[in-house]
């Protein structure tokens, strides 16, 4: 599992969405580094940090995601919302347990939400790109 690389080909044309992908982008490659790269004493806490910093900003994003698509009457705005909601709640899911120690971030899991965060840029926030270029 290695770090998302921005390229163009994440780009959806909005100057204020690419900006703020660029930055969840890192903040999942935080939290790769936090658990793969940390000692095995700080790991706990960097990787709490790390989630919970992810968990924030993704959070903040899908709002302003959400609002922008509002201001151009987006016609799939209900399902992308839908969409965003489910994934909010897995990682609240993750980030409470991670939180209270009922489990520990895993490689399945970063998998997931590395993926997860690419395919939704590429598939679903691409989108947002065509519908104004229409
Ligand atoms: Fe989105
Ligand atoms: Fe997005």
């Amino acid at each position: 599992m290695a770090h998302i690389t921005w390229d163009n080909t994440f780009s959806i044309g909005v100057e204020e969405i690419d900006a703020q992908h660029k930055i969840w982008i890192d903040t999942i490659n935080d939290l790769h580094d936090a658990l793969y790269h940390s000692s095995s004493e700080n790991l706990t806490a960097k990787t709490n940090k790390a989630v919970e910093a992810m968990w924030e900003y993704t959070r903040f994003h899908f709002q302003t995601e959400e609002t922008y698509m509002k201001s151009i009457n987006y016609p799939d705005l209900t399902s992308h919302q839908a969409i965003h909601d489910m994934f909010s709640l897995e990682v609240m899911n993750i980030y409470n347990d991670i939180k209270e120690g009922k489990q520990v971030l895993s490689t399945s899991v970063m998998k997931m939400l590395t993926n997860w965060l690419k395919e939704h840029i590429l598939q679903e926030d691409k989108k947002i790109g065509l519908y104004l270029s229409r």
